[in-house]
């Protein structure tokens, strides 16, 4: 697939200063004051995340003021003993900063719950309200679902029985509620899903998070796109031969077996990451950049996929779990020796993916999404691969092989946008030069930097929701996967559908029998 990473030389690319205060591209507004409950505060995410996001905003005065964070948790904890757990996690990611902390400490409390029983709910509303009253954040709440998804419904409904979720009731402001991935496990439980969150939320409330949204190289897709005019006339089924998108990992399954051994790569990764990846790539320019009319153009990507004609499955999709193997140069186990896998599993850990669009632009041109653990490297990009010339003078002298252009938008972890073109070597012989034009983001810009998580955090306080899924965007991209999901989990030949591939190379040896099959 990196037809023209070959090349022998490469240039670089300037940013002008344009006089922009940096700051004032981080955080342009400062929302109401609020309270930020998170359900699951002793849990990973919020040791890992959100508590070093939230501290990351504060440092960057991009928290409103004031503010409050309500940990809850089923753990019997003291708010003094919550507050010492999220500065060792502070401390842990590297994020702690002992002259801030004491103030951001302040803001931090914590109550016990439990999650399904109604009285606790009523014990918190009661409790945020009394906080309300004594640090004047207004009723405002985010309710942040940090939980294991089995708890996302009765979480939900709990806190709209319990009153919290009735915006300018019984002294509440707004009220949000954040939803983590995965939303639903296929169709049905997704539908199922939001059906609960709707008996006591609006659509305006629910925040469903995909963290792939909010990396800045994946937002500059639409800059990168809308922004130029020199790419868009080019982005077309005339011009492209096919589009490459891909989300490697060297990372296995970790401790999160219990989890990922249902889901599987194409729950985890493909449903959510890979398809909004697709869709800003695919599609059509929205006439102003607002939440909605973004979401609109995402959702007929989605509506114009072509269903996989389930029958030759293996014409469109490989699917491999990693054996044993070496991941810079440290022995790793297979993923059915991992802790926690069934050491039978046939949970797939890679999938490589030929889709085709129905549509105008894109008739014709596959799209290769590929994603698994434990491969050779990390990288998440995705690469336009524009055909070759059609007519070649140069034919007698270099023969057939022109390397068609090439334009990589680089989302992780090199951050950059490249450009393969050709050009003439210098000296007397004709010789064509592949040479790539370089942009990093890193290279041109020193201001400060939003992770995901605190983008996230942002827009939720802001209530915008642009970067987050909407539920018709949800059910089409379940509606694509979900028979393919029946078909592979449901038939006999499960097993032969299943490529093992050895840790640290790039996947199974089947990819090549896809990228060279043509329909
Ligand atoms: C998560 C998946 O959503 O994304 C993980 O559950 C995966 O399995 C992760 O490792 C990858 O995210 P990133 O930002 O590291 O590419």
């Amino acid at each position: 697939m990196n037809q023209n990473t070959t090349s022998q030389a490469t240039a670089s690319v300037s940013a002008p200063d344009l006089g922009i205060d940096p700051k004032a591209c981080v955080a342009p507004e400062r929302s109401d004051p609020c309270t930020i409950v998170i359900m699951g505060a002793t849990g990973d995410l919020t040791a890992r995340k959100l508590i070093p996001a939230l501290f990351d905003l504060y440092l960057n005065d991009g928290l409103p003021e004031p503010f409050l964070i309500v940990g809850c948790g089923r753990t019997q904890l003291e708010d003094q003993s919550f507050r010492d757990k999220m500065e060792d996690a502070l401390g842990k990611a590297g994020k702690f900063n002992r002259s801030k902390w004491p103030d951001f400490a302040a803001a931090l409390h914590y109550r016990v719950i439990d999650y399904e029983n109604r009285e606790s709910y009523q014990n918190l509303a009661n409790s945020l309200r009394n906080l309300d009253k004594k640090f004047n954040t207004r009723g405002n709440r985010i309710f942040y679902i940090a939980l294991p998804p089995k708890l996302y419904t009765s979480a939900a409904q709990l806190v709209g029985q319990a009153g919290l979720s009735a915006e300018g009731k019984n002294g509440n402001g707004w009220s949000r509620i954040v939803i983590e991935k995965p939303f639903g496990t296929n169709l049905k439980t997704a539908r199922e899903l939001d059906r609960s969150l709707h008996e006591y939320f609006n659509e305006q409330q629910i925040f469903r998070i995909d963290h792939y949204l909010a990396k800045e190289t994946v937002q500059n897709v639409l800059m990168f796109r809308f922004a130029n005019s020199l790419f868009e006339p080019i982005w077309n089924r005339r011009y492209v031969d096919y589009v490459s998108i891909m989300a490697t990992e060297t990372l296995g399954v970790e401790h999160r077996a219990g989890y990922y051994e249902q889901a599987g790569v194409l729950r985890d990764m493909f449903q959510n990451h890979m398809m909004q990846l697709l869709a800003l790539t695919a599609m059509e320019p929205p006439s102003r950049f607002e939440a909605d009319l973004v979401r609109d153009e995402k959702t007929k990507v989605f509506q114009a996929l072509r269903p996989f004609p389930v029958e030759n499955l293996q014409d469109y999709l490989v699917l491999g779990q990693y054996g044993a193997g070496t991941i810079n140069t440290d022995p790793v186990p297979a993923y059915r020796e991992e802790p926690g896998v069934n050491p039978h599993s046939l949970t797939p850990t890679f999938a490589m993916m030929k889709v085709y669009l129905d549509n105008w632009r894109w008739q014709a041109v596959p799209f290769y999404l590929t994603s698994g653990k434990r491969l050779a490297k990390k990288i998440t990009e995705i690469a336009i691969q524009f055909k070759t010339v059609p007519h070649s003078m140069f034919r007698r002298t270099l023969g057939e092989t022109i390397l068609a252009n090439r334009l990589t938008l680089g989302i992780y972890p090199d951050e950059k946008i490249t450009l393969t073109f050709q050009t003439k070597n210098p000296g007397a012989v004709v010789c064509l030069r592949p040479v790539t034009m370089d942009f990093h983001y890193q290279q041109s810009y020193t201001g400060p930097v939003l992770d995901a998580y605190e983008k996230v955090l942002i827009d939720c306080m802001l209530g915008d929701q642009m970067l987050f899924w909407r539920q018709d965007g949800v059910e089409r991209s379940w509606a694509f996967l979900t028979p393919i999901l029946n078909e592979c989990e449901a038939c006999d030949d499960q097993a032969n559908l299943l490529h093992v591939y050895e840790s640290g190379t790039m996947g199974p040896q089947a990819i090549e029998k896809l990228l060279n099959h043509k329909n």
